[in-house]
């Protein structure tokens, strides 16, 4: 008899796994249904001039009512794992105390439909809808914050535990941040440097509580955190060039990975930043709490030269093309730069990547047919970027589209399209794109 083969045709590992992401404010609607409770996404949205077109997240996709139609999808697909987000309001609508039977019984549902096909549930606990109480009685910037966010993971922990697949913490801390708490362009919308430095330890706390609960549950299935690390690529190869893309690495990485991987913070950002941590004993030990894997949200990389009159020493310079709608340059083997870098300095057991995609301007045609060639073309570049880091060494397990299905684009509102399936916001009618078939086919010659 043959042997088995360990890899299939593009020649990945049997084993690797295929998905994609969503996120629940992105996608959910029903914003006031069954007790839920606001969130800052929500609050941000009513705030005149902050969203695109002043659109909200009280329809988006209507997935929360619909979302067997996004089973369905998903089934059709073939892919191995769903990554999708718990809205926290819905299980604590003012972020503390007894949960909501209603919200937990949703997420139940859900994960016991994506079961029935043989569709991995992959959880993120935190994708940026944090209950607007918690804002209200001071948000990430208190400490008092990371508690809530532990006893939440507790609760969805015990209520989901036996259904999920893989847990994540945090989607993008780097984002709830900077974007949130220092340049105002998310929710909460605060400009305050302190703050958000604040927020990063909160977060990172958090994290590092969530992943205690999920130990002292005994939970078989595996954890980690999700992490949009960004080491931008130096302009040229003047020595001063490169020195100045490694410091501006430090907020997109060691800002994370130094404590998660316990080596405290990186002082040298700390320095530059002029930002004392409001460390309190035993909180970096619990950071450092051991995860599975790190999931690595990838869609650019930027470039920066040296600038010696910024604090930080560099500056970015812009974007060269080819771009995205988002304006993001098109670079797949960043994917692999960023990732050998980080596999050369943090010992890393496992990465997934748990989102990469992109927007570009769909046109529908008269039957219907989206013909999305450069998404097709982005999407196999990355798929070949990473075969290309797993066959350097490092332990790449598993890729998720950004995103199963057009959806609410943060700041931009609905204006930016990262779907493999194509929404009518009016109708809430799903159209599979010609990258939908793309991706199935692609899952399909790779799959055991
Ligand atoms: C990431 C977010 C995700 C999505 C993509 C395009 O930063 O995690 O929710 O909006 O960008």
């Amino acid at each position: 008899m043959a042997q088995a083969r360990d890899t299939k045709n593009d020649g990945f590992p049997s084993d690797f796994l295929w998905g994609c992401a969503t996120a629940s404010y992105q996608i959910e609607g029903s914003t006031e249904a069954d007790g839920r409770g606001p969130s800052i996404w929500d609050r941000f949205c009513e705030t005149p001039g902050k969203v695109y077109g002043g659109a909200t997240g009280k329809v988006a996709c209507d997935s929360y009512r619909n979302w067997k139609d996004d089973v369905e999808l998903l089934r059709s697909l073939g892919v191995d794992s769903y990554r999708y987000s718990i809205a926290w309001p819905r299980i604590q609508p003012e972020g503390r105390g007894k949960p909501l039977q209603a919200g937990l019984d949703h997420y139940r549902r859900l994960a016991d439909a994506l079961g029935e096909e043989g569709i991995e549930s992959a959880v993120t606990l935190y994708h940026w809808d944090l209950p607007q109480a918690l804002e209200d009685a001071g948000g990430w910037p208190l400490r008092d914050t990371a508690y809530r966010f532990a006893e939440y993971a507790d609760i969805v922990f015990r209520a989901l535990g036996d259904r999920v697949g893989r847990w994540f913490t945090l989607n993008e801390p780097w984002c709830s941040a900077f974007l949130g708490y220092e340049y105002g362009e998310h929710a909460p919308g605060r400009k305050d440097r302190a703050a958000a430095y604040r927020t990063v330890h909160h977060l990172l706390l958090a994290h590092g509580l969530g992943v205690k609960a999920h130990t002292a549950e005994g939970l078989a299935a595996p954890i980690g955190i999700v992490i949009n690390a960004m080491a931008p690529r130096p302009a040229t190869n003047g020595a001063a060039d490169i020195e100045a893309a490694d410091r501006a690495a430090d907020k997109g990485t060691a800002l994370w990975f130094d404590p998660i991987y316990g080596r405290g913070y990186p002082e040298r950002h700390l320095a530059a930043m002029g930002i004392a941590m409001p460390i309190e004993p035993g909180d970096m030990e619990t950071i450092a709490s051991p995860i599975d894997f790190v999931g690595i949200n990838y869609y650019s990389e930027t470039v920066v030269e040296a600038d010696p009159s910024g604090p930080e020493g560099f500056r970015h310079v812009p974007n060269p093309p080819p771009m995205t709608e988002m304006g993001w340059s098109i670079v797949p083997e960043g994917l692999v730069r960023l990732l050998a870098r980080i596999r050369d300095r943090w010992p890393v057991e496992a990465f997934y990547i748990t989102e990469n995609g992109a927007a570009f301007a769909d046109t529908v045609e008269e039957f219907g047919r989206v013909r999305d060639r450069e998404r097709i073309d982005y999407l196999r570049s990355h798929v070949a970027a990473c075969k290309t880091a797993i066959d350097a060494g490092i332990p790449v397990k598993g890729y998720y589209v950004w995103s199963l299905i057009d959806n609410f684009e943060w700041a931009h509102g609905y204006s930016k399209r990262f779907g493999l399936v194509h929404v009518d916001f009016d109708s809430g009618k799903r159209n599979p794109k010609d990258s939908f078939s793309f991706y199935r086919d692609t899952i399909d010659r790779n799959k055991a």
